[in-house]
């Protein structure tokens, strides 16, 4: 997005604002299959943001959905059902049902439990429909099943309607060594190996997390290249032979982001000048940013010529830990001035506690060079999901209306 874009998206909407630049995304993805070659599938965890999905419909292989609402987004989108790994700890009986009721077999799903297998075993039976499932392995946590199960679910293995594909694996977000990638590969790559040798099972798709890291801070060295080459090599190296199919959020959306927020004041509190935003924590996230100490990616939009001075950016809420960044250099800050926040694609609109205070969700903007700015959220209110009266809020919204806006210049 060029400055003129952005000059005119900033002029237009009300702060905060989300902005995701689907060129940016396209880029991202081309840079990822470049990497990873045609063999490999990309498989989008829509958790870190769901408003790319239609956009990444031409361009990745499959979603993983994780509950009942991220399904229904993608029904609202009309994402091709053959696209969906309904995923998640907790898969409703009802939900399931509903699913295979409504797209047969076209849908992948993940067994995470017994529990699950059975309630898969009884509704294919009842509806005599195929699955396609993937066994998920643990890491050592709730999620998934451990060897042992998954290996008495292969070896009794008489199942009339279920198919099982293959393996998903997903230990955690962030990794930024390679060693553990490759310890985490070599150990699913001899399993599924075992699974051959000792059942005659053949693991036709290893779904994988790998949680490639995004470097958000000016402290880092950015060594995203070098994670996503070095994931690729350790692919080429498996010997297992079934598909490889990559699950990935953080990755895939953090860099098409930016979050737009205005300064609405200033002061000096015991000699640390303090800057206040309309925005705040509930709607940014920094995966690794410490007591806001490290730097995140900010543009200060009406920068001028003049002093530079430290200031330390907190948001909105009425807690003492929403601060952005401390002590950050800006020149000539003023009150009106917006800051963005770059490398927000992932998590940012999906992880913040938003119902605190009661404050508005953002809206949400997409842009592409060739559509230019598409709302895709409007600002929304959040007071009436904290309490509910709706008369109250129609007479209050007739006052706000007949009220002029009072400009700070
Ligand atoms: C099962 C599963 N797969 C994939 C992901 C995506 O992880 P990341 O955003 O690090 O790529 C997550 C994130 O929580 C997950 O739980």
């Amino acid at each position: 997005m060029n400055e003129v874009s952005l000059e005119s998206a900033i002029s237009k909407y009300k702060t905060p604002f989300y902005v995701f630049d689907m060129d940016l995304l396209a880029a991202q993805i081309s840079k990822i299959r470049i990497a990873l070659g045609d063999k490999v599938e990309l498989c989008y965890a829509m958790k870190a943001n769901p408003f790319l999905i239609k956009e990444l419909q031409g361009l990745i292989d499959y979603y993983e959905v994780c509950s009942p609402g991220e399904f229904q987004i993608c029904e609202r989108a009309d994402i091709n059902p053959n696209k969906i790994v309904m995923s998640g700890v907790y898969k409703n009986a009802k939900d399931i049902e509903y699913a295979l009721k409504q797209y047969g077999d076209q849908i992948i799903y993940t067994i995470e439990s017994l529990s699950q297998w059975q309630i898969l075993e009884q509704y294919t039976l009842k509806h005599q429909i195929n699955v396609q499932v993937l066994l998920r392995l643990t890491s050592g946590n709730q999620f998934g099943m451990d060897e042992t199960l998954i290996r008495q679910i292969i070896q009794n293995s008489n199942h009339t309607f279920i198919n099982i594909e293959g393996i998903q694996y997903f230990s955690g977000t962030q990794k930024k060594s390679v060693k553990k990638l490759e310890h985490e590969l070599t150990r699913l790559d001899q399993f599924c190996n075992e699974l051959n040798s000792q059942y005659n099972f053949t693991v036709k798709k290893l779904e994988y997390g790998p949680g490639l890291p995004v470097f958000y801070f000016e402290e880092e060295q950015n060594e995203e290249d070098f994670m996503l080459d070095s994931l690729s090599k350790l692919i080429n190296n498996l010997t297992s032979g079934g598909k490889v199919s990559l699950e990935m959020g953080r990755f895939i959306a953090a860099s098409c982001g930016s979050y737009v927020t205005s300064v609405v004041d200033m002061k000096t509190n015991q000699k640390e000048g303090y800057c206040i935003v309309d925005g705040g924590m509930h709607q940014l996230n920094y995966y690794g940013q410490m007591l806001a100490m490290k730097r995140p990616p900010i543009i200060h939009w009406n920068k001028r010529y003049g002093k530079t001075s430290e200031w330390t950016v907190c948001g909105s809420l009425c807690t003492i830990h929403d601060v952005l960044v401390k002590q950050y250099p800006f020149t000539d800050l003023q009150v009106g001035d917006k800051l963005i926040f770059e490398k927000t694609g992932a998590y940012s609109v999906t992880e913040g506690i938003s119902l605190f205070l009661s404050r508005d969700l953002p809206q949400v903007l997409l842009y592409s060079d060739k559509d230019k700015f598409r709302v895709a959220r409007n600002s929304f209110p959040t007071d009436t999901l904290n309490y509910f009266d709706c008369s109250a809020n129609e007479t209050r919204k007739e006052t706000m209306d007949s009220i002029p806006m009072l400009s700070v210049e």
